[in-house]
């Protein structure tokens, strides 16, 4: 058993995406996130900046005394996993969860997956696919425009500029001939009503926030480090820009107001 509380954290919001589900699946746990909203986008960037800022946020998550990290964020997973491997405690990424449960619905193979430019660039879900399943066929599209809309908040179902602009993107996977779509940025499962209907009923959507977090609660079971089924848990949030825009966004990632202060701290000057 293990009291202390897990590690969350993104470039932004889009890993509150994990926090949902995990708030849903282990009640009990105290979770801290930190989402890096002062240096939002990080799928633009340089794997070199990615790693040193995925650096710094697991720093910051270390001095709260997590006794687990998850990086939240596609972008950071695809390209910062020896940053993760190599903290004083264990750590996850998006990539092999969501890649494994794409594996376990894709009938034909044929599996599309949409990230921002840094996560398409590294190929890290067409290679953890193929690790499992050598002939699958892989269709990658970057979309760091999606990005932007959903951290505007521009999530609403019958959002015609974000519908265009998803269209757009997604418009070549309707020839691929895909039957499974990893959304391999933590931002977009907010957007899963428009892109299943643009894609239609027969794509199946990965949710990588909900799939992370159903391998972290398997693994902190199987380790004996959940918290004491008595505890009572919640979660703590800190930004490193201003907060008072956070709440109004977070609220549609998490389902839920978020009634917590939300608390900015400085990245300028760490590491
Ligand atoms: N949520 C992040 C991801 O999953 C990235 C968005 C960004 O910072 O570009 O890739």
């Amino acid at each position: 058993m293990d009291n202390r509380p897990i590690g969350i954290f993104d470039s932004g919001l889009g890993g509150l995406t994990v926090v949902r589900e995990l708030m849903r699946q282990l009640p009990n746990e105290r979770l801290v996130y930190f989402g890096d909203t002062g240096r939002v986008p990080y799928g633009s960037r340089s794997p070199e900046i990615v790693k040193r800022y995925a650096a710094q946020d697991c720093g910051f998550l270390l001095e709260q005394d997590v006794k687990y990290i998850i990086a939240a964020c596609g972008t950071v997973s695809s390209v910062a996993a020896d940053v993760l491997q190599a903290l004083p405690v264990p750590a996850m990424g998006v990539v092999e969860p969501t890649a494994e449960a794409a594996l376990a619905v894709s009938k034909t193979g044929r599996i599309g997956v949409i990230g921002t430019s840094v996560t398409v660039r590294s190929s890290s879900f067409e290679r953890a696919i193929k690790r499992t399943r050598p002939d699958a066929q892989v269709f990658s599209q970057a979309c760091p425009v999606l990005v932007t809309l959903v951290e505007s908040g521009w999530v609403e179902e019958d959002n015609t500029a974000t519908e265009a602009v998803a269209r757009q993107y997604l418009e070549p996977f309707m020839e691929q001939r895909i039957d499974t779509l990893i959304l391999g940025c933590t931002h977009f499962p907010l957007l899963s009503m428009i892109i299943s209907r643009i894609l239609g009923e027969d794509v199946t959507l990965i949710n990588s926030g909900a799939t992370t977090a159903a391998k972290c609660t398997s693994l902190l079971t199987q380790r004996d480090m959940l918290a004491a089924s008595d505890r009572t848990g919640g979660c703590r949030f800190f930004v490193s820009d201003q907060p008072h825009n956070f709440a109004g966004v977070a609220e549609m990632f998490l389902g839920r107001a978020v009634s917590e202060d939300v608390r900015q701290i400085n990245m300028e000057g760490v590491g």
